[in-house]
């Protein structure tokens, strides 16, 4: 159903604005791609209703869901690997051995683009009938000038099919590609000198990443990234502290990344670089779920900091195969111990301030209408039970596209 441009109302609805649930009922008007009106019960002036489509009572609201770190796109499956890992195989360990990125690097190599965008739509389908109205999608599977482009154009052209912003982010210091076996520098020299120009140059990469990690790149080698990337304009992020402290999130910092994500490891330093530099975190229960991972993140401390948290899937086929969002509200609650408030808050306006969108995942009069309502009666109840079908509307830029 298309309502591009006539009124929506929606009465007695509680509120979740992004970062706080406000304290009473409130109406709710749109009109086209705008929230022109949100206002509490208490001030509703019969005449709004006037010209609107009734959308009903009660519920909640909240603004679409912003997913800000996934891997969606990618050939093949790692279900061996799940298995190998039950029987007590490490994640290092089958990387090291050529499994883990690798494997999915060569399936993603083997796929076309039209394969690729086949593959990745049913899990873009199941972040949007969950509320996701903003994903941001990485490369990284493919290693190569040519196969990480193909990434790129996959994930460009999801957001051009489908009702949903996407953001896209060159990932190609993922892993070492087999071909660069001990020359990680000149892999590095690639994807400086060939892949964040090209990616660049065609508009493909709206930021870019990179993984600092033993197992991938070294501290020095991000920063040579992230020199490329700021010499063309464009905004970093990075993959650190997930398995060790190799200070890369501090690092990160200093160039003034948009996020640091995983952060498992993550100590004072590297928090205060992150307060000083207005870092997100981002949270990644999904993967700390799948690996069984048992050093938590530090979320007091950077609660006590201010760092404002970011939560996401991390959806990918091997660290979080996990395809819910809603479940990551509940993994950062149970495993973590952030309230539902501080799990929402990072899977809306945290999360679009993580993707340099501010201003997103926020309602407010004139605020873009990319919202979801919610048959619950108080937000908590979507970090507190994991139960698919509670999306009642989703709208996207003033579109109804669920409900
Ligand atoms: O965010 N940490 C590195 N990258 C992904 C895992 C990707 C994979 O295992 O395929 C992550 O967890
Ligand atoms: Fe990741």
């Amino acid at each position: 159903m298309s309502n591009a441009m006539s009124r929506c109302l929606w009465r007695d609805i509680i509120i979740f604005d992004g970062l706080r649930t406000r304290p009473e009922p409130m109406a709710v008007i749109t009109e086209g791609a705008r929230i022109i009106t949100l206002s509490p019960m208490s001030e509703f002036d019969e005449q709004w209703a006037k010209d609107c489509t009734e959308m009903g009572r009660g519920g909640v609201m909240t603004p679409g869901l912003v997913d800000c770190h996934t891997h969606l796109i990618f050939g093949g499956s790692r279900a061996e690997e799940f298995e190998a890992r039950l029987e007590g195989a490490s994640y290092e360990e089958i990387a090291k051995k050529g499994g883990g990125i690798i494997s999915t690097v060569r399936a993603t190599r083997a796929a076309s683009e039209d394969e690729l965008f086949r593959l990745a739509q049913p899990r873009l389908e199941a972040l949007m009938a969950e509320g996701v109205t903003s994903v941001e999608i990485k490369s990284g599977y493919g290693l190569t000038l040519e196969d990480e482009l193909k990434m790129l154009r996959v994930a460009r052209r999801l957001g051009e099919r489908f009702p949903i912003q996407v953001v896209t982010t060159l990932l190609g210091a993922h892993a070492l590609p087999p071909e660069y076996q001990d020359q990680s520098d000149a892999y590095v020299d690639l994807v400086c000198q060939e892949m964040i120009p090209a990616a660049a140059a065609a508009g493909l990469a709206d930021a870019v990443d990179v993984f600092c990690e033993k197992i991938a790149f070294s501290v020095e080698q991000c920063e040579r990234i992230f020199k490329a990337a700021q010499q063309h304009g464009l905004p970093i992020k990075i993959h650190a502290e997930q398995l060790s402290n190799l200070g890369g999130t501090a690092m990160a910092a200093r160039h003034g990344a948009l996020s640091a994500d995983h952060i498992e490891y993550l100590d004072d330093h590297g928090i205060a670089a992150m307060r000083e530099a207005n870092t997100v975190a981002v949270i990644l229960p999904g993967a700390f779920h799948t690996l069984r991972e048992t050093q938590q993140p530090p979320i007091e401390a950077l609660r006590q900091a201010g760092v404002p948290m970011a939560i996401a899937t991390d959806a990918n086929p091997g660290s979080s195969p996990l395809f819910m969002p809603t479940l990551m509200l509940n993994l950062a609650c149970t495993l973590f111990r952030m309230t539902p408030q501080e799990a929402l808050a990072g899977m809306t306006a945290h999360g679009a301030t993580a993707l340099g969108l501010e201003g997103l995942g926020r309602l407010y009069e004139g605020a873009v209408a990319n919202l979801c309502v919610w048959d619950v009666e108080t937000p908590a109840e979507l970090a507190y039970a994991v139960q698919p079908g509670r999306l009642r509307h989703r709208l996207f830029q003033g579109v109804i596209t669920h409900g």
